[in-house]
């Protein structure tokens, strides 16, 4: 079986990266990891990363003078891995239009919201502030504009009575890590792809591919 070779960006904890590489462990998942790649020396998740066997490389943003000279050394870094589509998974760092260019149609991030709803930081307490009932997260090829690309995929998760932001942010989370996979999966199928013009095609994906209900 051929498979997709993804490389897993992040700046952090790094669960998300953990929950594709459990997906990846499954010889019918058809996706390889090449990379995980960290702009922080000290991402817990490189330890995690480590522990699956997988690749690690920091590219250190403090080691460039300008963000765009660090996300030149980023795309280097993915093509010697041979990376044919970037995962963002906490990668807290916004991207230059050079780079998100250069990966337009291959690199997809997970939003902690359903989009468009609470683009940006701090999803959980707003959506709490704003009384929503239902909140979720939300997979999405990366565009020039913030959190604002097409939707691959996105899970709701119902808001409970007494929720705080930790424990909507806990249950969001576990959501984010099934839905990963499942979005990451979808577009290593070829049932959703990129159009070249800002949207997705998703003829062959049903609703339950793409709409997880918790
Ligand atoms: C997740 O909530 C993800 O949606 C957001 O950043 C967080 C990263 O968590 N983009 P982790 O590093 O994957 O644990």
């Amino acid at each position: 079986m051929k498979k997709l070779k993804v490389a897993v960006m992040i700046s952090g904890r790094g669960s998300n990266m953990g929950s594709l590489a459990r997906a990846a462990m499954d010889p019918e998942y058809p996706v390889e990891i090449v990379l995980v790649l960290s702009n922080k020396p000290h991402a817990e998740g490189l330890d995690l990363a480590q522990q699956h066997g997988l690749p690690i490389r920091v590219v250190d943003q403090s080691a460039f003078d300008s963000r765009g000279e660090h996300e030149l050394g980023i795309t280097q870094a993915l093509q010697e891995a041979g990376a044919e589509l970037i995962c963002m998974a906490g990668y807290m760092r916004i991207l230059e239009d050079a780079f998100v260019n250069e990966w337009r149609g291959r690199l997809i991030n997970i939003h902690p919201s359903l989009l468009p709803s609470f683009i940006g930081l701090e999803t959980h307490a707003r959506a709490l502030e704003r009384g929503v009932r239902i909140h979720g997260c939300s997979v999405h090829f990366v565009t020039n504009e913030l959190d604002a690309g097409p939707i691959v995929a996105q899970a709701a998760v119902a808001v409970e009575p007494g929720d705080d932001k930790n424990s909507l942010a806990a249950r969001v989370l576990e959501a984010e890590h099934e839905l990963y996979p499942q979005a990451l999966k979808l577009i290593a199928d070829g049932k959703i792809r990129w159009t070249g013009d800002d949207s997705v095609s998703d003829n062959n994906a049903t609703a339950d591919d793409v709409a997880i209900f918790r």
